[in-house]
């Protein structure tokens, strides 16, 4: 297989761990290139449902290599965790996977740091994962991050860390005896990280570019969506990092070159958690019902996600900043019993109508949806082993999607299970 990028097309849990999990049979390297434990990437083998945070979801595949790339900001208590998890699963980790030395820390005060920046934001809060995302992408922006290489030199780790509970103390109006107490905690803890992190740690862009140069084949997994993008999402209700495609050479220390392909991934309807506009969010009744058939509650937080109809405004302006070569359509079977289907097809704002979606927040909070409607199928379409398989209504919706996307829908999902999953020949 060629290298290939997976992408969130929308505003995060499309099913990329799903898409992840299809897609890495054919791959050699599963990297994932940017955010942390704000994702929640599910996947269900037979009976088991695995939700991944922080590690690729390409580790339930034991002949596969896994990549925490630099453009990741890791947790070491959510990696342990999670690693301790998966192994009491009887999933084998070991020398499946390297984490980049060059990754960033989450520590102790970014937490703390997110939640006295929530609270100053009062109404305008992002409502975001409360994982410290954020604030640790604002310290390596800031040039102060301490990263995972730190970790293997405890002096240069000791320094970085006064450094920063001396400036954080500042900013949070704490004492002498908090930098004191912090400092001491902090070291007690990331001294039992460091030594149970060091066999993972690599160079992982020379260990991607050497397998590249030996013909493997690498599948890049984004964490959120292109619409959660800190450059090109819906901005500031977003996260901190780039999931768009072009995130994956910054991430992860490969060039662009090396990139073959980006399947986008979209449900066949939108959904959204934390703050922010959202166009297309159903009238409550609907939203309800779609939230208990799709069970669409975060799987880190656990935060019910709004639900809102396809909305093809959004949905082109994926495919045009990620270059999306082909799509991947989840949760089709949660439609089955929706008897009349609505697409958003261009947005009015102001009295005039946009077909492109806008950048300022307070346009988009301001635009009404222009829909246009279609017919159910009413048939359960997670049956399905080929496209030709489902309903005529519900290929016509597929083949809708497609045209207004002007891209190729390659896959349609219809179930969580992993061989719940047709090809569009
Ligand atoms: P991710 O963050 O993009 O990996 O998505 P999440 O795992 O947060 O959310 C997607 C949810 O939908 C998970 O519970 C998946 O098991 C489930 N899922 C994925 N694809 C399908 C599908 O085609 N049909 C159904 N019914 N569930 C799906
Ligand atoms: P996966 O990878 C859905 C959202 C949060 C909040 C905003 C900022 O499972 O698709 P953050 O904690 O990142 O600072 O929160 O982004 N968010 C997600 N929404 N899926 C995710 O990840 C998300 N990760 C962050 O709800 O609105
Ligand atoms: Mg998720």
């Amino acid at each position: 297989m060629a290298n290939v990028v997976v992408v969130g097309a929308q505003w995060g849990d499309e099913g990329k761990g799903k898409v992840v999990d299809y897609l890495a049979k054919d791959a050699d390297i599963i990297a994932r290139y940017q955010g942390g434990d704000n994702a929640g990437h599910t996947v269900v083998v037979g009976e088991q449902k695995y939700v991944l945070h922080l590690i690729p979801s390409g580790i339930l595949h034991p002949d596969k290599k896994c990549v925490i790339g630099n453009g990741v900001v890791l947790s070491p208590k959510t990696l342990f965790q999670e690693i301790d998890h998966l192994r009491q699963r009887g999933i084998h980790i070991e020398d499946n996977l390297a984490i980049s030395d060059r990754t960033h820390l989450i520590m102790p005060y970014h937490l703390l740091m997110e939640s006295t920046d929530e609270d100053n934001r009062g109404a305008k809060r992002i409502g975001t994962t409360k994982r410290g995302i954020g604030p640790a992408y604002v310290d390596k922006v800031g040039r102060s991050g301490i990263r995972v290489g730190d970790l293997l030199n405890l002096e240069v780790f000791e320094e970085k860390l006064d450094f920063n509970l001396n400036a954080k103390a500042r900013i949070l109006g704490k004492s002498k005896e908090w930098i004191e107490s912090a400092k001491t905690e902090i070291l007690e803890e990331y001294r039992g990280y460091a030594a149970r992190i060091s066999p993972f740690v690599k160079d992982t862009s020379l260990m991607l570019n050497e397998a590249m140069k030996a013909g493997k084949s690498i599948l890049f997994e984004s964490a959120q969506g292109t619409l959660l993008d800190v450059d090109l999402g819906t901005y500031p209700y977003g996260t901190s990092s780039n999931p768009t495609a072009g995130g994956v050479c910054a991430g992860l220390g490969i060039g662009p070159t090396a990139i073959d392909r980006v399947i986008g991934v979209t449900k066949a309807y939108v959904t959204r958690v934390g703050e922010g506009p959202f166009p297309t969010e159903l009238p409550p009744e609907m939203n309800e019902e779609i939230r208990q058939k799709g069970e669409e509650f975060g799987a880190t937080t656990g935060r019910p996600r709004q639900c809102g109809w396809f909305d093809a405004v959004a949905a082109r302006y994926a495919v045009r900043v990620n270059g999306f070569t082909g799509i991947a359509v989840t949760k089709l079977d949660i439609l089955d019993e929706t008897d009349s289907l609505k697409i958003c097809v261009e947005y009015k704002y102001d009295g005039k109508r946009l077909t492109e979606f806008p950048g300022q927040i307070d346009v988009l909070e301001n635009c009404e949806p222009i829909y246009e409607s279609m017919d159910g199928w009413l048939a359960d379409t997670s049956k399905a082993t080929r496209y030709e398989d489902l309903p005529k209504n519900a290929r016509k919706y597929i083949e809708r999607i497609s045209q207004l996307m002007e891209t190729k829908v390659e896959f349609v999902a219809v179930g969580p299970e992993r061989d719940r999953i047709v090809r569009v020949s």
